[in-house]
């Protein structure tokens, strides 16, 4: 079942204070809303996700991989949260039965909850996230007098992502445009709509309070994933022969040759190094088994979707590349007229700083089978923040 999702992030933050908004300060080494955007951009269900930003323009500090993702889509918000979900609904192209909303501000959502959401989802209008309150709830008057004692055991928390038939939740927003409600399960409530309470299995706080920031940054650091503390580090190695040709591509480059390189896909030997070294990081198998040799969908394919779907692996879980360090060995082609342009495609595809991506090239001093012109070898060695 694929899914669109809404992520509001135009709020100004009045409560927690300071001058940049909160959804854009640095928790566990990212803007905030870095985290739910990798998290919903690594489900392959998620056909398109439109991020609601501040309608007074200020830059959205995100790294280029986000703003230049082809499924995200940036709107400008308006003046209530309310407001700025209909701009994120008016925005939809993507023709999924249900969308996805969900606030900025909380980043701790993780894959688990978002799964058992979804599951709760087939045969009704809506599910959302929440928790069951463990304080006893007082009803009092506005001045503070007690009036009852709340039944606990059907009060809920409502958090977000909150899931909805996509028309459905259109047309509630359309229709109740002037009444001023908190979440947007209020409205589908008032449209009449089937909707579930989910209970989810881990922490999902909202921040909030300037506080709140230190307490999400501890629950970050318990689940071990996410946190700017765990460094990985992934190593890749990749040989391919040389045949018959005219060029070869070598990190997504087409560098003219006397000769071609030999493999399965474009033979890009170095962005199979990097692909297997980003694997490699992340404790997973080898190109080989996420793409097997005998797939002919993988014939002539540039290599860049190996490193893409490496990539969109490491972002589900949270993780960032620090820097790659790539090495290859052959007699020929000179590598130098190329390197610029090399570091600057992979630093794209990784979505990190062309001074973060290091390109060398030696000769095997005619030594061997590199020696003899027989084929090309290539390593990338990477530091991932996991
Ligand atoms: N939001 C939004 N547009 C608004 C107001 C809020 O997109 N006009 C978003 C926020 O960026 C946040 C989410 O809605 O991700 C939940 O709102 P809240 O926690 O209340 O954030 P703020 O409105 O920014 O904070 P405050 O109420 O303290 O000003
Ligand atoms: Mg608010």
């Amino acid at each position: 079942m694929s899914f669109a999702v809404i992520v509001v992030a135009a709020g100004s933050g009045t409560r927690f204070g300071g001058n940049t908004a909160k959804q854009f300060l640095p928790l566990g080494g990212k803007p905030l809303v870095q985290h739910s955007l990798e998290l919903f951009l690594g489900q392959t269900a998620c056909a398109e996700l439109i991020l609601v930003v501040p309608p007074t323009g200020v830059a959205v500090p995100l790294p280029a991989f986000l703003l230049n993702h082809p499924l995200v889509r940036m709107v400008k918000g308006g003046s209530s949260r309310q407001e700025s979900v209909r701009h994120g609904l008016e925005a939809l192209t993507a023709k999924t039965e249900y969308v996805l909303i969900h606030d900025a501000a909380r980043p701790l959502l993780t894959e688990k909850a978002l799964n058992t959401l979804l599951a709760a989802l087939p045969g009704k209008d809506g599910a959302i996230l929440g928790h069951g309150v463990v304080d006893t709830l007082k009803h009092t008057t506005t001045s503070g007098d007690i009036l009852t004692t709340l039944e606990r055991s059907v009060l809920w928390a409502a958090e977000t992502p909150q899931a909805f038939r996509t028309d459905a939740i259109k047309k509630a927003h359309a229709q109740f445009a002037d009444l001023s409600v908190s979440d947007d399960s209020a409205l589908a409530e008032l449209s009449g709509l089937n909707i579930t309470m989910v209970e989810n299995p881990d922490a999902n706080m909202k921040i909030t309070h300037p506080g709140d920031l230190a307490l999400a940054e501890a629950i970050l650091a318990t689940r071990g994933g996410s946190n700017a503390e765990g460094f990985r580090v992934g190593y890749g190695v990749d040989i391919h022969p040389f045949t018959a040709g005219d060029a070869v591509t070598l990190g997504g480059v087409r560098i003219p040759h006397t000769h071609a390189l030999k493999g399965h896909s474009d033979a890009d030997a170095v962005l199979h190094a990097l692909t297997d070294a980003l694997l490699g990081a992340m404790g997973e198998a080898d190109i080989g088994v996420h793409f097997p040799p005998n797939d002919t969908t993988w014939r002539g394919a540039a290599s860049r979707i190996f490193v893409d779907k490496a990539m969109q692996l490491l972002r589900a879980r949270g993780g960032s590349v620090v820097n790659v360090d790539l090495t290859i060995i052959s007699e020929a082609p000179k590598i130098a007229p190329h390197r610029e342009a090399i570091r600057q495609n992979i630093a794209g595809l990784l979505g990190i700083a062309v001074d973060a991506v290091a390109i060398k090239a030696t000769t095997a001093e005619k030594l061997g089978w590199i020696g003899r012109g027989e084929g090309l070898y290539a390593s990338a060695a990477v530091l991932v923040r996991l």
